[in-house]
């Protein structure tokens, strides 16, 4: 192998064939001083150069670590900016959906004080009106002025019904909460509707499992919220139609979700947005418009939430999300070992 002359190695051979040479022609003890001198300078040399190309890689090195450090930071970097973007948006998100929902409260808190105020001033005269109906009723002997009279009491009880659920709609009572047992209210709610007449020729079915956890809260509204849904249900439902009460445990929240479902005509998506407003109603002269927003105040006063999804032909579904504890004030608790319902 053909070593360049730089070469500690290559020096040393040739160096040694020079010194062979000069003994052999007797130069002297000077030059090979000379030449060991040289080698020194050429290994000194040498040494440097390694030392210099060495510091030379160590430097490269630490710098392309730092260009892997920078790397890893600026991605670290996009990252932070990429999760920052993401959060403001949620936040964003949950800004107008505040919003909403304090516009609506705020709705709902003028309608409430207009609705306390109205059914106050109409209740008192009409109990006057009812009383004084009454008493000619009982005094008149003639069919047709009974049945006019009949008639008139019918109106002004429906008002007072209505005024009733207006007053539950803008002030529903302190809740008595006690502990239930969803698959027993809902299968004593069924029972008590069972006899009536449009919930005939339609399949009923509680699938509220028995086992689901029993939760706090005022059984009587919680009651009427599962009748309006039901009766609504079987109002849009025609003969041999099916209403299902589902329910489950919610995975990541302490809270329960109850599901009236139904097979009926279904609500379009002009009306889905109004179907909680007090008042309104598709099914004019009969319903008072009252039975979703009541239900939505008493879900609501459980801190829960409800919510209605509907296909036009295909069905309604109403979906309730109710915690399973209750932590309101000002409410009334009913003896806490027993289960009521
Ligand atoms: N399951 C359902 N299927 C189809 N439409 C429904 C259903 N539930 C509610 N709706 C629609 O929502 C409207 C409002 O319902 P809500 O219960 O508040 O009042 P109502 O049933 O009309 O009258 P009330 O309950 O006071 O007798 C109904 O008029 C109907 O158009
Ligand atoms: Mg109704």
């Amino acid at each position: 192998m053909n070593l360049p002359l730089t070469h500690p190695h290559a020096l040393w051979a040739a160096s040694c064939k020079l010194l062979a040479l000069w003994s052999f022609h007797g130069l002297g003890e000077v030059m090979s001083g000379l030449i060991l001198a040289a080698l020194v300078v050429v290994f000194v040399a040498w040494q440097l150069r390694r030392n210099a190309l060495r510091k030379l890689a160590e430097e490269l090195k630490s710098s392309q670590e730092g260009a892997h450090q920078l790397e890893r930071e600026r991605d670290l970097a996009q990252e932070e900016v990429f999760r920052r973007l993401y959060e403001e948006r949620e936040l964003n998100k949950e800004k107008i959906q505040f919003q909403a929902q304090l516009a609506e409260y705020e709705k709902y808190a003028a309608l409430a004080r207009l609705a306390l105020g109205a059914a106050h001033e109409i209740n008192n005269p009409l109990l006057g009106i009812l009383s004084h109906l009454e008493l000619e009723l009982r005094a008149t002997s003639d069919s047709e002025q009974r049945a006019e009279i009949e008639q008139c009491i019918a109106g002004a009880k429906r008002i007072s019904a209505t005024l009733r659920g207006l007053v539950n709609y803008a002030r529903p009572g302190p809740l008595v909460l006690s502990k239930i047992s969803l698959h027993r209210l809902v299968m004593d709610t069924l029972s008590f509707l069972e006899g009536q007449p449009m919930l005939r020729d339609r399949q009923l079915e509680n699938q509220v499992p028995a086992d689901l956890p029993h939760i706090r809260a005022d059984a009587n509204q919680l009651s009427q919220v599962l009748m309006n849904l039901l009766l609504n249900a079987a109002e849009a439902t025609p003969e041999g139609g099916q209403i299902t009460i589902s329910a489950s445990k919610l995975t990541y929240v302490d809270s329960i979700e109850i599901r009236v479902s139904d097979t009926g005509c279904g609500i379009p998506p002009d009306i889905l947005p109004h179907v909680f407003e007090p008042f309104f109603t598709t099914k004019r002269g009969k319903g008072t418009g009252l039975g979703l927003s009541i239900s939505q105040a008493y879900v609501r006063s459980h801190n829960g939430e409800i919510r209605a999804d509907s296909v036009v032909d295909h069905g309604t579904t109403i979906t309730i999300t109710l915690p399973i504890r209750q932590e309101a004030a000002d409410e009334v608790v009913k003896e806490e070992s027993q289960v009521v319902v």
